[in-house]
């Protein structure tokens, strides 16, 4: 039978996109939601990453974690914006390919 209580990993679970997805899932009854804030965990580093991973195993990631700027920071910091979201992408999807993790949204 389908895991109807999987433990689902949102990074970005407290702000404007990640949170309303936290608490959709609250109320339909997911007790084994987690959230890390960047403080707690960078999700530009890889190792930080894996580690947690590792501790966690997540069956589920719902990325709504991202270095934003308003259209102003975009044209200022290009390079910075897209570096550390690719960062925090591909060591995601590294992480979730590595301790099986088969569901990952972004
Ligand atoms: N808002 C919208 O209307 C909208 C619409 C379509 C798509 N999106 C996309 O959805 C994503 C999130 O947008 P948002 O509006 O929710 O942004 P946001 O309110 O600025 O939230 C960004 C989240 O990402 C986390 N984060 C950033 N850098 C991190 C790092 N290095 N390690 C760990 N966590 C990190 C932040 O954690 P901390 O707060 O702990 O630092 C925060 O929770 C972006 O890709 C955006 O383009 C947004």
């Amino acid at each position: 039978m389908e895991n109807q209580n999987p433990k689902i990993f949102i990074p970005g679970h407290k702000r404007m996109v990640g949170l309303p997805i936290w608490r959709l899932l609250e109320e339909k009854g997911n007790s084994k939601l987690i959230g890390r804030s960047s403080r707690e965990l960078d999700l530009r580093k890889q190792c930080a990453v894996t580690r947690f991973f590792e501790q966690e195993k997540p069956e589920i990631v719902i990325d709504s974690a991202a270095k934003v700027g308003a259209i102003w920071a975009n044209q200022e910091y290009p390079y910075t914006l897209l570096m550390e979201n690719l960062q925090i992408q591909n060591n995601l999807i590294e992480a979730s390919h590595h301790f099986g993790c088969e569901n990952l949204y972004f």
